[in-house]
């Protein structure tokens, strides 16, 4: 398979099933997308999108029932999947790193935070006692807890939720992955945290020109610290573009009601409930090749023909044979008035 010249991370056709005793949950089916060395990409969808069995799979974070089943993973052009042993365990422990949802269950919650960013730190590093204490004390100052010397010895009960989820990223970035994967970072923090939470990880991933995949369901947070977006539904990516274009533009009716549902940047979760329908159940074996077809306004018989991602331009790609036969005329109309 070619490989995109200047992607960091490249998840090609990745198909992921879950074997359970009520049938198999085709989790993911077929999603391909890539990540540029510096580049925020967020990855946004309702829940069961399948947006954390693709963080976990890049992250090789398996449950037992998981099978990938096609598809490749390649990572500053090693290849994810073919290499299961140390080596490959090490490049995930230090070049790619996780933050969860949930910094409290995260945390070792009888070990001293300070304490768990020096473990990380000599796990990786394999450097002294005193020098891990001293990166440690260094990784606290860079994610702005005041007063590190004191932090250091706190335990996760003894601080806030935003700071624990400081001490959270602090532990992702010690040993200066090239790539983050935030999963929900800032769900249950209030407002004003999650603001400071986002312009963390943010101004940490521009100054060490750090990767970052933004997994959220909040289109405000998506809209405001992403370069590109990826449109998750019922485990197919259904869009991709930039920002800033698929907001304004959104070409798949998914997007489109994921959008509207979510209007002025309003980041409520429960208005997703308005997009009519469910998800279908992934246990089907009868799924359509289009998952949101039996949801959608726009359903047509072109809609059961096989289906992937197609580009409308060099940076935006859809996953609709109905955006798609709209952006046929469009793009005869540009090439009519450029050739004239
Ligand atoms: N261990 C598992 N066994 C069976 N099915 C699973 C397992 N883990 C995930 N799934 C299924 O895979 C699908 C995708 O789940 P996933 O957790 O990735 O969704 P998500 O987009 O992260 O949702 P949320 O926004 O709620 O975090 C869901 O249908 C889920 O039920
Ligand atoms: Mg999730």
């Amino acid at each position: 398979m070619s490989h995109t010249p200047d992607a960091l991370l490249e998840v090609a056709g990745l198909s992921v099933d879950f074997r359970t005793r009520s049938g198999t949950v085709h989790a993911l089916d077929k999603v391909s997308l890539t990540l540029a060395s510096g580049e925020t990409l967020g990855l946004v969808g309702e829940s069961g999108s399948g947006k954390s069995v693709l963080s976990f799979a890049i992250m090789g974070i398996q449950d037992a029932a998981a099978r990938i089943s096609a598809g490749s993973l390649h990572f500053a052009g090693q290849d994810l999947l073919a290499n299961r042993g140390k080596a490959m365990r090490t490049l995930r422990g230090r070049e790619l790193a996780m933050i969860f949802q949930n910094p409290r269950v995260a945390l070792n919650p009888i070990r001293q935070v300070g304490r768990q960013i020096a473990d990380v730190i000599s796990r990786h590093t394999g450097v002294h006692a005193a020098a891990c204490r001293e990166r440690a004390l260094q990784c606290l100052a860079e994610v702005r807890i005041p007063d590190p010397e004191r932090r250091y010895d706190a335990y996760p009960f003894e601080l806030s939720g935003g700071m624990c989820q400081r001490v959270m990223i602090a532990i992702a970035l010690a040993c200066k992955p090239r790539l983050l994967i935030a999963d929900e970072p800032t769900t249950g923090l209030d407002v004003t945290t999650q603001a400071a939470i986002m312009r963390l990880i943010h101004d940490l991933s521009a100054r060490r020109q750090m990767s970052t995949l933004l997994i959220t369901h909040d289109l405000s947070l998506a809209r405001a610290y992403c370069d590109r977006i990826a449109v998750m539904h019922a485990g197919h990516i259904v869009e991709v573009g930039p920002s800033a274009e698929l907001f304004a533009h959104p070409c798949h009716p998914y997007s489109e009601r994921l959008i509207a549902a979510t209007p002025h940047g309003a980041a409520a979760l429960s208005a997703l409930a308005s997009i009519p329908g469910n998800l279908p159940d992934l246990r089907r074996d009868d799924l359509p090749a289009c998952r949101f077809a039996e949801r959608c306004s726009r359903y047509g018989a072109s809609c059961d023909a096989a289906l992937e991602l197609r580009p409308l331009s060099a940076t935006h790609s859809v996953a609709c044979h109905r955006a798609l036969e709209d952006a046929i005329p469009l793009r005869l109309e540009t090439e009519h008035v450029t050739s004239a």
